[in-house]
């Protein structure tokens, strides 16, 4: 079915000035951009979006991570997408993510993974009313 998914491209990626690279990406797997911004989050933007993280020993410099640069949020949509998404991006590690991943092409490690995608249709649709407002979003 058709689907929407929240998906980040982090501070690692900002920095290296390859967003339109990842974006490709996306859209080549077949996702469609419906909505996009760049922002930088302050800390309590961070710790609420990662708060199922609070109790991982790699939350507080996750935290720190994602406030360290601009990030670009944005909501995909697609058939599966919340899957879809994944698959284009690879496994969390980018050691681990199979050729031809986001991660893969781009990671630096696990923390500097260049960017983020909901893990079920459930955590989706959170994310998206944590980062946008329905207004914004345009299919
Ligand atoms: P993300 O999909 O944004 O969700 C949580 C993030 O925590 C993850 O990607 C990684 O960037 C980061 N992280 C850092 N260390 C770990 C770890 N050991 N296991 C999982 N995620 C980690």
């Amino acid at each position: 079915a058709t689907e929407r998914t929240l998906s980040i491209i982090k501070p690692d990626a900002t920095e290296r000035n390859i967003t339109g690279k990842i974006i490709a990406m996306l859209e080549e797997g077949g996702l469609r951009v419906v909505a996009q911004k760049r922002v930088r989050w302050s800390r309590e933007q961070a710790e609420k979006f990662y708060e199922v993280h609070k109790d991982r020993p790699f939350y507080n410099d996750l935290v720190t991570f994602m406030t360290s640069g601009p990030i670009v949020l944005q909501v995909l949509e697609g058939e599966d997408a919340v899957a879809r998404n994944r698959e284009i991006m690879g496994a969390t590690n980018p050691a681990e993510a199979g050729p031809g991943t986001i991660r893969a092409e781009f990671g630096e490690n696990i923390e500097r993974n260049s960017v983020h995608g909901s893990d079920s249709p459930e955590n989706a649709q959170k994310e998206i009313a944590l980062c946008f407002d329905e207004s914004e979003i345009v299919g």
